[in-house]
């Protein structure tokens, strides 16, 4: 049919199928800002504005928007310079966004844009209109359809609070360091010690508090800095406010196929016939490929650097499937609906065998055995026989001996459950041949290096014969770490020879993607009487699910980062008595893999409840027990000598702790004195039953593998005196491409917006492991440094040069390089922009340009202290998290807009694995979550107050200082609101989400 429809601003004629969604037919038509999420009305990426109200187009057939009006983002404002042309520019609101740093992987930007937009509007924010000074509540309501899951939405509601002040005519404060003083003097009565963690060689420590308006008061080292530290916009915010086609399947390529997936209805069976001859057959379907069709190759799904730690345990098709939401077979088609025909016409026989859910009865000896293939490659300890894909067993010092001399011993349980990454941008691949008959696989992953490598084998390509290219991600947090879906748009590319997109569906990403390993975790704790820790144990039973992806080294990361942190006092610091030990299974349940944080935050909330109810039993404050115990720097990393990820370990001291000045300043922040068994206060909540806590959590991470990871860089200078820089970082929404932007700007003296970052795309940019292990900033970084160094002695040799011919010669180590120039001492200037003209045109022509690439022997931990406040309904078992504070010592902070944005999203996320998210199953293994409806994440209007403090250290081992923040807010959160509500009704919670009725009954069983 053909309707009528004014699209921003001008109108338009459409040749469309009526029952087709609006989304698909705005998308259909190149609106590209329009995205998707979950197509079931749940998490308002599809927004638009229909006759100026906010209308999920997803959930709207085109036949009902006939002489209608719509909004896109494409139609809010654009960029004003348009070669000769300009245009109106953008609107405050996308101004705002870019300025606040309200924007991280900008998948929802487009929508939350127009939420904002709808409130303005309705708020007389409109030509000739009266506007009303909004309230913090109202932007959040407005904003509370569009969910997030990267920002904590502070940001996203600081941008809108802004733009609306302008568009009132008033000029918000600037974005500038508010430094708060704080003692560093240790304070009496938390540590009981002398000097606090002055990490040596660093020369102290500063306070950073950045909330949305940053407060950067930098470490002495880096004082100096005129780009590292400086709140600088994102490289990627303009074309991100614009909606600009940047993500994964924002393209269309002539005779591009759709790819759908056929997921196994059942947990555990052979396939005894399948019949494709009808799906064949369905007119449009290009291609059905089951397990008969393609080569039988062995791999792991995990993105992780050659030789992958794991088990080889999966097949792209395979004769037996081992999980509800497996494949069965893969459908190429015209359209999405005809592939979805074809599925249906796939006639399969299983033969179900027993199924295994419970990682318990997986270890039993008469278990049903998952993995029966004869092609299985075992690594380390790995016994498919056992439904075992992994076991870990790391002893540090002599646990009998630890135990013998502790005068108590705490021993408990605690279980965390399977929760998953929920990128608001599904899995996303478009593959095709190009003209060199190279498959092109575009792709939203956070490896294309590893992708590249994995999938040659499994296509029968050499790497050679594969370009991987990855565009903006909408979200990753390690699910995108997992080579997932790539394969099935490459096989049906090979098959077809044409284009061809797969995409998860919401549905698909809860019943067949990676998720968060659930664990049953049991400590056992020895300490002494005045709260000396003399020996840790941690046993780890780890559910990996029907594939081992990411098992043995996300398990070993729980013991590695978490049982770390407490090595005991005195004698113990030198050396400390800890067991960590572990069995990774497999169950008939879908695959567990990657999640930011790897495996620590399961780890720590153990051991952060423990060493709570631990301080609680010897009556000490649970803040001085833990600072007593914990690590501090100049001390050996006690796992370093014992484990590394299956490789050799060697010894790691750390260099920089600023713990105590963490805890200190962030139970300032809270109120800790004040709160913590303050009667009064627990019961200020509004009414007897409402009960208010605060509760406290340390935690470490680290920062990249040690002799492992490994990033490139290169940069080349342009005549106009800018610089394109290729890195094989993969800026998943971070901001990476902006940090490794401010530290290329910050050596090359010219501005951050003369960096042109290109990421990344395995033809053109050097190797980079991927973004996962907090390493970007840390590994990639050094090896940008390290590039622009060599980039900076070629313009100083330049410079030297062309002074050296018509006046007195200058050295080229004494030019400095600042503000777009070469100075001489002697005041000479030569622009970037002339040294660019002489080398690539004039004199001595060559093209300045270097390449460099680092590897850490080390993995710098950064530390954290988080606090927790909440109101609990004793009468349902309720609990609102009123605040989040969280104070982190991530070394220098290069960009304190992308820090804190990180810390923030960080604890949103990890607030849901704290109280309300879980992948639940029954009992015949089929998920019982399939939605954003029953799978919950915090919107706008749910959120706690969020505050960010850094406590910044210089880190000596990389040339900022710098350390990683992106995985370490998703570790303290769980254990300190757990901790808090203790505080609040005097139970204990070992098991989360900390739901009402979970909540509830730890109430009724209190001890
Ligand atoms: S609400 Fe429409 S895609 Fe999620
Ligand atoms: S910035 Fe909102 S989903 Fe990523």
């Amino acid at each position: 049919m053909k309707i009528s429809v004014t699209i921003n601003g001008r109108a338009r004629e459409m040749e469309v199928d009526g029952s087709t969604s609006l989304l698909h037919a705005l998308r259909a038509a190149g609106f590209w800002s329009v995205k998707h999420g979950c197509e079931t009305g749940d998490c308002g990426a599809c927004a638009v504005l229909l006759d100026g109200r906010l209308v999920n187009s997803c959930a709207l057939p085109v036949a009902q928007v006939e002489g209608r009006r719509i909004l896109t983002t494409e139609g809010l404002g654009e960029l004003a310079a348009q070669g000769w042309k300009a245009t109106a520019g953008l609107h405050p609101l996308q101004d705002a966004f870019v300025e606040v740093g309200a924007i991280q992987c900008g998948y929802c930007t487009p929508a939350m844009l127009l939420a904002a937009k709808e409130l303005l509007d309705q708020k007389g924010y409109i030509p000739e209109g009266k506007p009303l000074p909004l309230t913090d509540d109202e932007v959040r309501e407005a904003l509370s359809g569009v969910l997030c899951r990267c920002t904590g939405y502070l940001k996203p509601v600081q941008a809108v609070l802004r733009a609306a002040a302008r568009m009132r005519g008033e000029e918000p404060p600037p974005l500038e360091a508010r430094p708060i003083p704080v003692d560093l003097r240790p304070s009496a009565g938390m540590a009981g010690r002398g000097q606090p963690g002055t990490p040596s060689g660093d020369g102290g420590m500063q306070p950073v508090l950045t909330q949305t308006l940053p407060t950067l008061h930098i470490a002495p080292q880096a004082a100096a800095y005129r780009s590292v530290g400086q709140p600088a916009p994102k490289v990627d915010g303009l074309k991100l406010v614009q909606g600009k086609p940047a993500f994964a399947d924002d393209l269309e390529l002539r005779g591009m196929l759709v790819a759908k997936v056929l997921h196994s209805p059942v947990a555990h069976a052979r396939i005894k016939r399948i019949d494709v001859d009808r799906a064949r057959r369905v007119r449009g379907v290009a291609a059905v490929l089951t397990y008969k069709d393609l080569p039988r190759v062995v791999y792991s799904t995990a993105g992780q650097s050659d030789p992958i730690p794991g088990a080889l345990d999966t097949f792209s098709l395979d004769s037996k499937v081992r999980f509800v939401g497996d494949r069965v077979a893969f459908v190429a088609a015209e359209t999405e609906e005809i592939a979805n025909e074809a599925l249906r016409m796939i006639d399969v026989e299983f033969e179900e065998l027993p199924a295994v859910l419970d990682p318990r009865q997986a270890m039993e000896p008469n278990a049903p055995r998952i993995h029966d293939e004869s092609e299985y490659v075992n690594f380390g300890e790995s016994d498919p026989a056992r439904n075992l894909a992994a076991h870990l067993d790391i002893r540090i010092g002599d646990l009998g001996k630890g135990f013998a001399e502790a005068e108590r011993i705490f021993e408990a349980e605690y279980t965390v459950p399977k929760v998953q990454q929920v990128s608001i941008e599904p899995h996303a691949v478009v593959t095709y041949w190009d003209e060199d008959d190279r498959l092109v696989i575009r792709t939203s992953t956070q490896v294309p290096f590893h992708v590249r490598r994995i999938l040659a084998p499994v296509l029968n390509l050499p790497p050679k014969r594969i370009r991987v290219i990855k565009p903006r991600i909408g979200g990753g947090f390690g699910g995108k770490q997992e080579v997932l879906i790539e394969d099935v748009a490459a096989h049906l590319t090979i098959a077809t020879g044409r284009p061809v997109r797969c995409e998860y569906t919401r549905d698909e990403e809860f019943v067949s993607a990676r998720s968060r390993h659930p664990m049953r975790v049991r400590m056992r704790t020895g300490v002494k009487a005045d709260g000396t820790l003399t020996a840790n144990e941690m046993y780890v039973l780890s559910d990996t699910g029907a594939y081992g992806c990411h098992g043995l080294t996300v398990t070993g990361n729980t013991g590695h980062k978490a049982m770390a942190l407490y090595v005991g006092d005195g004698p113990y610091r030198q050396s400390p008595n800890i067991h960590f030990y572990a069995d990774v299974v497999y169950t008939n349940t879908a695959p567990s893999g990657a999640y930011r944080g790897y495996g620590v935050p399961q780890g720590f909330f153990p051991v952060e409840v423990h060493m709570e109810r631990i301080a609680h039993a010897l009556g000490m404050d649970p803040l001085a027990f833990r600072l007593k115990n914990a690590l501090r720097a100049g001390e050996l990393h006690p796992f370093s000598t014992a484990w590394s990820e299956g490789r050799q370990p060697r010894p790691e001291y750390i260099q920089t702790c600023a713990l105590e000045a963490c805890a200190r300043e962030g139970a300032k922040a809270i109120e800790w004195n004040r709160k913590r068994g303050n009667a009064q206060w627990k019961a200020s909540g509004g009414a007897a039953h409402l009960r208010r806590g605060v509760g406290a959590a340390l935690v470490m991470q680290g920062t990249a593998i040690p002799y492992l990871d490994m990033g490139g860089a290169s940069l080349k200078i342009n005549d106009d005196g800018s610089f394109n820089m290729l890195v094989g970082a993969t800026d998943l929404g971070t901001g990476s491409d902006t940090v490794l932007a401010q530290m290329a700007a910050e050596v090359l003296g010219c501005a951050v917006e003369d960096v042109i970052v290109y990421s990344s795309d395995t033809d053109f940019t050097p190797f980079d492991k991927g973004a996962y292990a907090s390493s970007t900033t840390y590994v990639s970084g050094a090896a940008v440094v390290k590039a622009a160094h060599e980039v900076a002695g070629q313009l100083r040799a330049v410079a030297s040069e062309a002074w050296g011919e018509k006046g007195p010669p200058v050295e080229p180590g004494e030019i400095r390089l600042e503000q777009g120039a070469a100075v001489a001492p002697d005041g000479r200037h030569l622009t970037l922009t002339d040294i660019a003209l002489r080398s690539l045109h004039h004199t001595n022509q060559r093209q300045i340009m270097a390449v460099a690439s680092f590897m850490s022997p080390v993995s710098p931990p950064p530390f954290a202290a988080q606090f927790a406040e909440v109101l609990v309904d004793t009468e349902t078992g309720e609990v609102r998290v009123e605040r989040l504070v969280m104070a982190v010592d991530s070394g220098v902070i290069v960009n304190p807009l992308n820090a804190s944005g990180q810390v923030e999203g960080g604890m949103t996320q990890a607030l849901g694995y704290a109280v309300c998210e879980e992948m639940r199953y029954d009992d015949r293994g089929r998920p019982l979550v399939r939605d954003l409806r029953d799978y919950h994440i915090f919107a706008a209007n749910e959120m706690p107050d969020l505050t960010t403090i850094f406590v910044e250290t210089f880190e000596p081992s990389h040339p900022f200082g710098v350390k990683a923040v992106a995985e370490i807010p998703m570790d303290g959160v769980a254990p300190a609101v757990a901790n808090a509500i203790h505080d609040a009704i005097g139970a204990w919670v070992t098991e989360i989400p900390a739901t009402p009725e979970r909540v509830w009954r730890a109430m009724r069983t209190k001890t």
